[in-house]
């Protein structure tokens, strides 16, 4: 069995980070989200790891390298554009014909791996079998009706949706999706969807297996999304403390202060990790905050947000539920006129008060 691990796309919903990074890459607890799919992956008995690549697979490419950190061996695909995800399969004919394999979006995290579900489908073997998820707003998903343990119906965001199962960004496919695969027309978004691909299967009368899981997951492709897998990894973070704390700081809850870390006259209230060698001064990081490494925190507060490395933030009282991606500074200044002066790119976001 193989895995295809689709990390392409094109990311607009979190412009401008996917501007210039890759959003797979976007930290969350301070490790790339691609990584815990990864992990999971290694973890179900997976070796043979084909990655779909777009635009930003220098990044991609440079951060998992040939994929031996964790005994994977890594192939990369290249899509030409991101038209869909059943397109990411034919570019990926190559590498999966003949094979059993799983497709995993490279934004998308669960919680408690694959590796019991990838035993079920290798039991069952059926054509296909995917994850679903009872979600409170299925139109914004792919949305699947059951008959006993069959899938009868699979649809594309649905102005009105048949249940409340949502498709998880994990599919186990056999050969035959291939061919499923070549027989669907784009939708009217443009896209070769999955689920039209999975439709054909089921109109063909193979056996499409779901599987409702009960534990969290989260497609990270919103801001409030990315947000919330933060806060979720980071309530099993293990207190860890490498780094300096000077007398007068204060350490509460589960913190890991990374190597070369400084902590001075400040208050951290966990959970919250602090990357390698990033200096925190005056300030207070309150629960849910990861700050990557090399960053500088002065005389300010920060809670539920992710900030990524080389940043740097001086003075904001008080910086809540952000995503700061790299090397970017917020700093105060006492300058006159008294006014907010920015450089931002396209599509930021700024909320002020
Ligand atoms: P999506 O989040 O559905 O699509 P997107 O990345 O284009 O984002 P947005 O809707 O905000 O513009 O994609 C899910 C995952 O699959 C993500 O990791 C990107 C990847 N992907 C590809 O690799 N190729 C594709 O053609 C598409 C559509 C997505």
């Amino acid at each position: 069995m193989k895995a295809l691990v689709l990390s392409g796309g094109a990311g607009t919903r979190l412009r401008p980070i996917t501007h210039t990074s890759a959003k797979q890459l976007v930290p969350i607890a301070n490790k790339p989200i691609l990584f815990y799919g990864l992990e999971s992956i290694r973890d179900a008995g997976i070796a043979d790891v084909g990655i779909i690549v777009g635009d930003t697979h220098a990044e991609i490419e440079a951060a998992v390298g040939n994929g031996e950190a964790w005994g994977l061996n890594v192939t990369y695909i290249r899509q030409d554009a991101p038209l869909g995800l059943a397109h990411a399969v034919l570019t990926a004919e190559e590498f999966v014909r003949g094979d059993d394999f799983v497709m995993y979006l490279g934004d998308n995290v669960i919680k408690g791996g694959i590796a019991g579900l990838v035993e079920e489908f290798r039991r069952e073997a059926p054509a296909a079998m995917i994850l679903l998820a009872r979600v409170p707003e299925p139109q914004r998903f792919g949305v699947a009706e059951l008959e006993g343990d069959r899938v009868v119906r699979l649809i594309e965001k649905p102005d009105v949706p048949p249940s409340d199962l949502a498709l998880v960004g994990v599919y186990m496919f056999g050969p035959s999706i291939l061919e499923a695969a070549k027989s669907i027309r784009p939708s009217a978004r443009g896209e070769l969807e999955i689920t039209d691909a999975i439709q054909a299967l089921i109109d063909a009368g193979e056996h499409v297996r779901p599987h409702i899981i009960d534990g969290w997951w989260k497609d990270t492709g919103r801001l409030e999304d990315l947000l919330e897998a933060n806060r979720i990894m980071l309530s099993d973070l293990v207190p860890h403390i490498e780094g300096s704390v000077d007398k007068t700081s204060e350490i509460a809850g589960a913190v890991e202060i990374c190597e070369g870390a400084e902590i001075v006259r400040s208050s951290i209230r966990g959970p919250v990790i602090i990357g390698a060698r990033t200096r925190v001064t005056d300030s207070f990081i309150g629960p849910y905050t990861a700050i990557s490494e090399e960053c500088t925190i002065e005389d300010s507060e920060i809670e539920h947000s992710v900030i990524w490395a080389g940043s740097t933030i001086v003075g904001m009282h008080r910086l809540e539920d952000s995503l700061i991606g790299r090397e970017v500074v917020v700093d105060r200044t006492e300058r006159k006129p008294k006014a907010y002066r920015m450089m931002l790119g396209d599509h930021s976001r700024v909320d002020v008060v």
